[in-house]
C-alpha cells in the first residue's frame, strides 16, 4: 500500500471495487470467448492508470488499451506485464521501444510500415490494423489500402500482425443505421481480408456502448472504456441500461472558511453576486487550476446532504457556495457523488457544462490527490504534485 501524504482539503476518491463490479457486469453479459480490454487512456480517464489497469486485470480484463507510447509504457515501468496496445498513432522511429517493451501498436499507413523497416529491434513488434469503417479518423479505408499494407508487413519477419480493428462513431445513439453501416463495412473488409491473409488474426471493435448493446457482434476484445468507470456512454444507453454500473469517481473538498454576509454584499472577480439578504457564504479550496472550471458557476455542491449553490467567479484556487446556515470550517463538501440521500451524479455535472460525462473526470487535474478504496478501505493514495 503507498500512501503519499497529501496538505489539502481536496481529493478524488476513486472506488476500485466499481470498477471491479463493472467488468463483473460487462464480463456475464458477453459471450464465453469474448474478453476485455480495459481502456486505461488519459490516465485512466482522470481515475489513475496503472491503479485501474492493475484492478481491471485482477477483475479479469485481460488487456489494456491506451492512446500514447507514452502511457503504455508508463504501464511496464509500474511492472504491468499483461498485453498493452497502443490505439493513437506513434512515431515509427519510436517502434524499437514497443517491441523492447512488448507493446502492441496501431498500423494504418503503407509509408509508417516502410520507416519502422528502416528502425533497428530484435524482438517481434506487434501490429493491429485499424480500419476506418466510417469514424473518419484513422485507418485504412479499402481494400487496396490493405493490400498494400499487408504486402509490406509480410515482407517483414519481425512485425507480426496480432490483430483487426475498428471504431463506431454512433453506437450508443438511438438511430443505428450508421452503426449497422460501419458494421456491414467491417464485415465487407473481412472478407476480403481473409482470402488475401491465411494466418489467424484477432479481432476487437466494439467499445462500451457497442459491447454492452450488442455483445453478440462482438468477436475477440471488446475495448471497455467508459463504463469500466461506471458511466454509460450517452443517455440513449443509460435509458436502456443493458448492464449495471456503480461509479468510480467522486470529487470531495471541505469548508476552510466561513462567514455571514449582510445584504448587498459582494463575492469574487467582477463581485458578479451581490447577496440579496444576510448570507452565509463558505470557501472551498478547489478551482479551475483543479479542472473546477468558471462555467461552474451556479453549479450544486453538497453540505449536509443538501444541495448548495457556487455564488460567484470560480477563481484558480477556490470558490464560494452560499450556505442554508452557519457551518464549521472543515465540514464536508462532495461536489461529485453522494452524500446523506442526494447525489451529484457526473452525468448531471456533463450536462450543466453542455458536454459528455467523459470530460469530467479527465479535467480533474493532477493537482487534485486520488485516493483509492477497495470495499470501503483506503488501499493508496496518489499525490502527483
Ligand atoms: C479506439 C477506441 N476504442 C475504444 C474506446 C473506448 O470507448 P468507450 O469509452 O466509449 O468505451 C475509445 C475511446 O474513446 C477509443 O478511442
Amino acid at each position: 500500500m503507498s500512501i503519499e501524504a497529501f496538505y489539502r482539503d481536496t481529493w478524488a476518491e476513486i472506488d476500485l471495487s466499481a470498477i471491479e463490479y463493472n467488468i463483473e457486469q460487462m464480463q456475464k453479459r458477453l459471450p464465453q470467448h469474448t474478453g476485455i480490454y480495459a481502456v486505461v487512456k488519459a490516465d485512466a480517464y482522470g481515475h489513475g492508470d496503472v491503479q485501474v489497469a492493475k484492478q481491471a486485470l485482477r477483475a479479469g480484463a485481460k488487456r489494456l488499451a491506451v492512446s500514447l507510447l507514452d502511457e503504455a509504457v508508463k504501464l511496464r515501468r509500474a511492472g504491468v506485464t499483461a498485453p498493452i496496445l497502443v490505439m493513437g498513432w506513434s512515431r515509427p522511429e519510436d517502434m524499437p521501444i514497443a517491441a523492447e517493451n512488448d507493446i502492441a501498436v496501431t498500423v494504418f499507413q503503407k509509408e509508417w510500415v516502410d520507416q519502422v523497416k528502416e528502425t533497428s529491434f530484435n524482438k517481434p513488434l506487434k501490429l493491429h490494423m485499424k480500419w476506418d469503417t466510417g469514424m473518419g479518423r484513422v485507418g485504412i479505408r479499402s481494400t487496396k489500402e490493405m493490400d498494400t499494407l499487408l504486402s509490406v508487413i509480410k515482407a517483414s519477419p519481425l512485425l507480426e500482425l496480432q490483430a483487426l480493428y475498428t471504431h463506431f462513431a454512433t453506437a450508443d445513439e438511438e438511430d443505428l443505421t450508421y452503426y449497422q453501416e460501419q458494421t456491414a463495412r467491417f464485415q465487407d473488409m473481412y472478407e476480403h481480408f481473409k482470402r488475401v491473409w491465411p494466418h489467424p488474426v484477432e479481432i476487437h471493435t466494439g467499445n462500451s456502448a457497442a459491447s454492452q448493446r450488442f455483445p453478440e457482434h462482438m468477436h475477440h476484445f471488446v475495448r471497455f472504456g467508459i463504463s469500466m468507470y461506471g458511466l454509460y456512454p450517452s443517455p440513449v444507453v443509460k435509458k436502456e441500461r443493458p448492464i449495471d454500473l456503480n461509479p468510480s469517481f467522486s470529487l470531495k473538498s471541505q469548508l476552510i472558511h466561513v462567514k455571514k454576509m449582510d445584504s448587498n454584499e459582494a463575492i469574487s472577480y467582477g463581485a458578479t453576486y451581490q447577496t440579496e439578504e444576510e448570507e452565509w457564504i463558505g470557501t472551498i479550496p478547489i478551482g479551475y487550476a483543479d479542472g473546477w472550471i468558471r462555467k461552474l458557476q451556479g453549479m450544486d455542491v453538497l453540505v449536509d446532504g443538501k444541495r448548495h449553490p457556487i455564488v460567484g467567479r470560480i477563481c484558480m484556487d477556490q470558490c464560494m457556495i452560499k450556505l442554508d446556515r452557519e457551518y464549521s470550517v472543515g465540514t464536508k463538501v462532495t461536489l461529485i457523488g453522494k452524500q446523506g440521500n442526494e447525489i451529484i451524479h457526473t452525468d448531471e455535472l456533463a450536462d450543466y457544462l453542455e458536454t459528455i460525462n467523459y470530460e469530467i473526470p479527465c479535467m480533474i487535474s493532477y493537482r487534485v490527490p486520488r485516493m483509492y478504496f477497495i470495499n470501503g478501505h483506503i488501499v493508496e493514495v496518489d499525490n502527483t504534485l
